[in-house]
């Protein structure tokens, strides 16, 4: 690697502030892109802050001008005002060009299980779309595939917990016993980081050590957080309708439409090893007095 420094999208966000540590810890300099700057966070004094300026592509490749290897989190899980997803496409269209231009090294892209330009979900082709410009855009690359990640300050699993603990019914869409395989954020954290002095391109699932099926999963956290509830199979649209309501009171999008069925359909988990050694059992019992304490808005994390 020719430089010390290196370049996170989110490094405040989630996975991000993950990667950001352990570089950090590794003796490296990190700058970040973000839409939030958060002067209170804790990385903030030790990582140099740049806007994403989509709109401007000179001053992003400025940005990453003179750094070694760029560690993408950025995404959008669902639209929301003007970005959509084929907005969140062009846009790290952008981020990619920009990238060449700085002369960065190497990518370490952070994809999701299963993408497809042919899926029927626009969450999944736009990924798909992404990971193609990665490839073909002549940088050393590794585009790591998670499936679900859980950790601190995770959404989905913090929100099953909170519902569990909110509701006595808990709706799941369709049977429950469809495969969901997540993955620790530290672990994806050090994969990526691992990743990132290496010349070779790769392409890896990243998928937890234990497979659960959905019902299991709900039936795991109401056992660790104490709860009795009853699970009913429930049609995606009525969980879907419910959902939206619940999300008009939370002031949050609680799940799209999109999420609820690609989750019923089972493509969460992966087919391949997993790489992922945390096991989410034992980190739900290690967690479960604070685990769904309160609910996660996406929304206001990012708006
Ligand atoms: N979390 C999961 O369970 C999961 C599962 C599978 C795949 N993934 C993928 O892993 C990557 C990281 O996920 P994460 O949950 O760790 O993401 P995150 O930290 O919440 O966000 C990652 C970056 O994207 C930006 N971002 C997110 N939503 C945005 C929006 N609506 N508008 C503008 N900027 C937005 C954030 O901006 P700020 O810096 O301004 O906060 C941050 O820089 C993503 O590519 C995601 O698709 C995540």
């Amino acid at each position: 690697m020719g430089s010390d420094t290196d370049v996170v999208t989110g490094s405040f966000s989630y996975t991000g502030q993950y990667i950001t540590r352990r570089l950090l810890a590794a003796g490296r300099q990190v700058r970040t892109l973000t839409g939030h700057p958060r002067p209170s966070h804790s990385l903030a004094s030790q990582v140099t802050a740049f806007p994403y300026d989509f709109e401007h592509p000179d001053l992003l490749a400025e940005s990453l001008s003179g750094a070694d290897t760029l560690y993408n989190t950025y995404w959008v899980r669902f639209p929301h005002g003007d970005l959509n997803y084929d907005a969140a496409v062009r846009n790290l269209q952008i981020l990619i060009h920009a990238a060449v231009r700085a002369g960065i090294r190497k990518i370490v892209h952070i994809s999701i299980i299963n993408p497809s330009e042919d899926s029927p979900f626009a969450y999944f082709r736009g990924k798909a779309q992404v990971e193609r410009a990665v490839r073909e855009s002549g940088l050393a690359h590794t585009i790591l595939r998670p499936t679900v990640v859980f950790g601190p300050e995770d959404i989905l699993i913090n929100n099953i917990a909170w519902m569990v603990r909110t509701f006595p019914i808990f709706m799941m869409p369709g049977s429950g016993n469809y495969r969901i395989q997540p993955i620790y954020v530290e672990d994806l954290a050090g994969i990526a980081v691992a990743a990132g002095p290496s010349a070779e391109s790769e392409v890896l699932d990243a998928a937890g050590s234990e497979i659960f099926t959905y019902r299991g999963l709900v039936e795991r956290i109401a056992q660790e957080t104490g709860r009795r509830v009853l699970l009913t199979e429930t049609p995606a649209a009525l969980v879907y309708g419910l959902g939206t309501m619940l999300g008009w009171l939370l002031h949050d999008v609680v799940l799209t439409y999109e999420e609820i069925i690609a989750l019923k359909d089972g493509i969460l988990y992966s087919v391949l090893p997993p790489i992922g050694t945390t096991r989410l059992s034992e980190w739900l019992c290690s967690h479960k007095d604070r685990l769904g304490r309160e609910y996660r808005s996406e929304i206001k994390r990012h708006f």
